[in-house]
């Protein structure tokens, strides 16, 4: 079993600096021993670089509210085929962020060669604003509508297929949902687990509805993007939107346990990870949280 590091330094789907640098500490905080340790053959051949993209665009303007939309949408693309390219040589691709909008690469990639895949999205957001929805402008708040295909079309997108079904996705973890993308969630029959749900029925049991939902026979593989901020800001603080009210350490490593133990895990994602934002104690929490949960995610038990 061999898993492809993909190291995504990019900041550029929101605003903040500083989350490019995510996947750099991880990979120094020693995430490729730690799963050798757990028996991976470990990838990594660097970081991507991302800097002839942004090199290669003179300017950038908002398309609609979307900030730095084709530098977004090349970066993603990218990914993207960095993505389908190590699962098509059999490798797990573990993309490391970087900021969330990178998932519209991952996941585009995982479905180009598991077109029957299902998603875990476990956030503190739904980042399913579309063109129309989203406030902010900040594409990692959007990543699951292009995946879907809802929201008017943006021609510099359009090498993002609508690949992803609404029943084949399903979210843990949400607390700060907007009010349009309540109204998309709810308009696509959309599953999603919110903090709420984790309270009323434990973590036990909504890892297994979340699963019975996307996933009934336990047959599809499974492609899980976790972003950091699903965590309690307690647990992950050094993240760029953190939300209070969310899961704790155990909860988090839980749905890792829980996905790796069904054995159809095919890709995985960590992002979100912003290690400029708080002091160095709070960093290194953050830095050394993301490292254990990709470990639960590939194998790491307790006993
Ligand atoms: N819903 C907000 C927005 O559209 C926040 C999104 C936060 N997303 C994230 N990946 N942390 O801007
Ligand atoms: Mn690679
Ligand atoms: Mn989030
Ligand atoms: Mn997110």
């Amino acid at each position: 079993k061999t898993a492809a590091i993909v190291g995504c330094p990019f900041s550029g789907g929101q605003p903040k600096a500083g989350v490019d640098e995510g996947p750099i500490r991880i990979v120094e905080a020693g995430i490729i021993p730690q799963l050798e340790d757990l028996g991976w053959k470990v990838k990594f051949d660097g970081h991507h670089e991302f800097e002839n993209i942004s090199a290669s665009l003179t300017s950038d303007p908002p398309i609609g509210k979307l900030k730095n939309p084709r530098l977004v949408s090349q970066v993603t693309e990218a990914v993207a085929k960095a993505v389908g390219a190590h699962a098509q040589n059999g490798e797990l691709p573990v993309t490391i962020g970087g900021d969330h909008s990178l998932a519209m690469g991952t996941i585009s990639g995982t479905l180009s060669h598991y077109p029957n895949a299902c998603v875990v999205w476990v956030d503190a957001h739904a980042d399913i604003n579309t063109v129309e929805t989203t406030d902010s402008g900040n594409i990692h708040g959007m990543p699951v509508s292009f995946l879907l295909g809802i929201g008017s079309k943006v021609p510099e997108f359009s090498w993002v297929k609508p690949l992803l079904k609404p029943d084949s996705i399903v979210y843990i973890g949400l607390r700060d949902v907007d009010a349009g993308e309540k109204q998309i969630l709810r308009e696509h029959n959309i599953k999603a687990f919110s903090m709420h749900e984790v309270d009323r029925y434990g973590i036990g049991k909504v890892v297994e509805m979340a699963l019975d939902h996307v996933n009934p026979k336990r047959d599809r593989p499974i492609h899980l993007s976790f972003d950091v901020d699903a965590l309690d800001p307690s647990v992950a603080p050094s993240t760029g939107t953190p939300v209070r009210g969310g899961l704790t350490f155990r909860e988090g490593h839980y749905i890792c346990e829980a996905v790796y133990e069904t054995g159809l895990l095919v890709a995985l994602d960590l992002m979100e990870v912003n290690p400029s934002l708080k002091d160095p104690v709070d960093v290194e929490q953050t830095v050394a949280v993301g490292c254990s949960l990709l470990r639960s995610a590939l194998g790491e038990t307790l006993l």
